[in-house]
């Protein structure tokens, strides 16, 4: 579907369609899967209630598609500012006045019906907005975006598990341990993607030298030898900053973890299991991710690294979509979409390889790299700033591939997510590289 002829418009229109519906799909069962009191409730200060999500998700599709493509008026202008992610942090919007939840759900519904109606009548071109139906693409991703966040409020809330999916594939161990991405050019970066947001852009010839890559995320076998060879208790292996913010918060495993009679368990979607050896690790913190790739005499990949392996075709010298190539991901490629409530284990989903030989580059767990967020040589804020720009900076680190809680519609090989060093309630894991040495 995402390789349709997007040229057609009934094509591209009944494209958007899937796309929302899917999303608002995901939505209805994350929102769905609780009562009222919980919708309200907040299960961490990391997190908003989920009702604030779902207005959220309703307002954002009011202001860009209704009202900037659109041209209608503001439904109900005295909601917006509570609704504003740059208003309200979310440690306090459980304190405004947000609407609750039965009003909550019909007004989503309301927007989504009005937004169908203006999709049937749209060109889908004439305007930067419109082109490619650009912006009913953002709004698709950015339901899916908030579905991903709401799954992480689900991992963070106590009581009985209410999510169910069935487990991932089995794997069988990848051939080597890692791969060998030779010195050359690339292509970084996309001026095709049609959904591509504007961090994404413009496309750029990036020069690397040859480095080596694991071929799959960090196992959590791996990172428990770390824990177990006192890599918690010893600075040497930490940046100044991540040893403070290790020592203040008292980290001694991945968030999530406890230790029971010898054993390593987890808490998963309100079950309580022992740790599996060979899925990737979970719930991480880039300092956790960049200690452990100095114990084991290695280091993060940077951003383009990954880029790299995961998108160059050596033979053709262009960057593919996907590492597989360019067709959408199949449950064949990759974990994604909450089809499953976990990573696969490592080696899952060979026909997902890369053309270097990497695997799970896409799906399964975000991969922290060791690069800052930036703009790309060109960069131009798109649709506003607030999208990517104001994030710029080396407060945030960048992360790549998606998880197995980002739906397809928000994944490709160019995509970028960042976040601040500490955080680990988000799906997140890694792999480690490092550099080739002459004669590799
Ligand atoms: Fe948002």
């Amino acid at each position: 579907m995402l390789n349709a002829d997007r040229t057609d418009p009934a094509v591209l229109r009944e494209l958007i369609a899937t796309e929302l519906l899917a999303a608002r799909e995901r939505t209805g069962q994350l929102t769905g899967a609780v009562d009222d009191a919980d919708l309200v409730a907040q299960h961490s200060p990391l997190m908003s209630p989920l009702v604030w999500d779902l207005a959220h998700i309703g307002n954002q599709e009011e202001l860009w598609l209704l009202r900037n493509v659109g041209g209608r008026d503001p439904m109900h202008p005295e909601i917006d500012p509570l609704y504003d992610a740059f208003e309200h942090p979310r440690a306090e919007r459980p304190r405004l006045p947000l609407l609750p939840p039965d009003e909550a759900r019909a007004y989503a519904h309301e927007v989504r019906g009005r937004v169908l109606d203006l999709l049937a009548a749209s060109p889908l071109e004439g305007a930067p907005l419109l082109d490619a139906g650009f912006a009913f693409g953002m709004i698709a991703q950015h339901e899916q975006q908030h579905d991903e966040t709401m799954l992480i409020t689900h991992q963070l809330r106590q009581g009985p598990a209410v999510l169910d999916a069935p487990p991932p594939p089995a794997a069988a161990a990848p051939p080597a341990s890692e791969v060998l991405v030779p010195a050359g050019p690339f292509t970084m970066g996309t001026d095709t993607e049609p959904w591509a947001l504007d961090n994404e852009r413009p496309a750029h010839r990036v020069d690397l030298p040859a480095y080596w890559l694991d071929t799959v995320p960090v196992s959590n076998g791996a990172y428990q030898e770390f824990i177990a060879d006192g890599g918690y208790r010893d600075p040497r292996w930490w940046t100044p900053a991540g040893w403070e913010h290790r020592t203040a918060a008292g980290l001694t495993a991945p968030l999530f973890w406890s230790r029971e009679g010898g054993q390593w368990l987890r808490r998963r979607f309100g079950h309580v299991e022992p740790v599996p050896p060979n899925e990737p690790v979970l719930h991480v913190s880039w300092y956790e991710a960049d200690a452990y790739a100095r114990w084991a005499g290695r280091r993060l990949p940077t951003e383009a690294e990954w880029e790299k392996a995961a998108r160059h075709d050596p033979v053709a010298d262009r960057s593919r979509r996907f590492p597989w190539g360019d067709g959408p991901p199949g449950p064949e490629h990759a974990n994604l979409g909450q089809r499953h409530l976990r990573p696969a284990p490592v080696g899952a989903y060979p026909q997902g390889e890369s053309p270097y030989g990497a695997r799970q580059l896409i799906g399964d767990v975000w991969e922290w790299t060791s690069s800052d967020f930036t703009g790309y040589p060109g960069f131009r804020a798109w649709p506003y700033r607030e999208y990517s720009e104001v994030f710029f900076g080396p407060e945030y680190k960048v992360l790549r591939g998606g998880s197995f809680a980002v739906a397809p519609v928000a994944c490709r090989g160019t995509f970028r997510n960042w976040d601040y060093p500490i955080r680990r309630q988000i799906f997140s894991g890694f792999r480690t590289a490092r550099d080739a040495e002459v004669g590799d």
